[in-house]
């Protein structure tokens, strides 16, 4: 029987066992996906034990994936355009590590907002964390010429657009406001608007028709973000299909299936998040 897991420190709300335990049950995989507390002073030994333990590999959640990264042997370029990796597997007996936020975001946002192009104009990205950077990677590998970053501590915005090139421009937090106007996609990647707090005071009064609205916050689904989007006529993009498109990948690399991310398994999934 084939194992697999993912770390964290806390573990206790991460929705991957779910997702892959309704894939192990749907292609009859004999295997078990499980979570593991890892403190951050154990995750470097825990992950060169996983084949001692048992593991194929695992996911890697919030504070481990910086960690997991530099613990590696073998880094895929997806994890070095982010400088953090959450699926980790192994080969040859080497520890493998990549990042498919990049993967599982531009693969959601194909299929939700298949009208988006990238040559349309600016795109816009409000934050600067591991999960800006590796939404910058994926729109500048598909193409995107023009990157705007908004974050409220500049010089973090700074440094992901030194990091990133010149397709991408740092701008001040304040200056976010009218970015609807002009901007051609805007990607929330903050913490603003989880379990319904704050607001990212986004003015969509005069916000081109054509301006897809893409958040990573799936707590509310419909985020305060997204319902202002769609209220204003625009494709909006919710943050689940990134959560489990990125699961895709790993599950391949352990358990030998390419799993497919359906309507049954979303629902699944968003009858979690409501809860009874
Ligand atoms: P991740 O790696 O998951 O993307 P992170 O590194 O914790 O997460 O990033 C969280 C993002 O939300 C950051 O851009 C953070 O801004 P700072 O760099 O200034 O901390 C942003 N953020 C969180 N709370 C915010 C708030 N109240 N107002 C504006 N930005 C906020």
């Amino acid at each position: 029987m084939k194992r697999a897991c993912v770390i964290g420190w806390p573990i206790e709300h991460s929705r991957s066992p779910l997702i892959h335990g309704y894939w192990l049950n749907k292609y009859g995989v004999s295997g078990e996906y499980t979570k593991v507390a890892v403190h951050p002073d154990e995750a470097a030994a825990f992950l060169s034990g996983l084949a001692d333990n048992g593991f194929a590999g695992c996911n890697v959640t919030v504070p481990l994936k910086e960690i997991a990264y530099k613990a590696a042997d073998r880094r895929l370029p997806s994890a070095d355009a982010v400088g953090a990796a959450n699926t980790v597997w192994l080969e040859n007996g080497q520890v493998c590590a990549e990042n498919t936020d990049t993967y599982g975001f531009m693969t959601h946002l194909a299929q939700s907002a298949p009208d988006w192009q990238k040559g349309s104009g600016p795109a816009v990205i409000l934050g600067a964390g591991g999960a800006a950077r590796a939404i910058v990677h994926g729109l500048q590998e598909a193409g995107v010429d023009h990157i705007v970053v908004f974050n409220r501590t500049a010089e973090r915005a700074k440094a992901l657009a030194r990091d990133f090139g010149s397709s991408v421009e740092a701008r001040e937090w304040d200056a976010r406001v009218d970015a609807p106007a002009w901007a051609r996609l805007i990607v929330n990647t903050t913490t603003i608007g989880m379990k319904g707090e704050g607001d990212l005071g986004l003015d969509f009064k005069s916000a081109a028709k054509s301006c897809v609205v893409a958040d990573i916050v799936y707590v509310p689904l419909e985020t305060g973000l997204l319902k202002t989007a769609r209220e204003h006529g625009l494709t909006a993009v919710d943050g689940l299909g990134m959560l489990l498109h990125q699961a895709v990948p790993g599950f391949e690399r352990w358990f030998g299936v390419r799993p497919e991310v359906t309507d049954d398994l979303r629902a699944r999934i968003i009858a979690d998040l409501v809860g009874p």
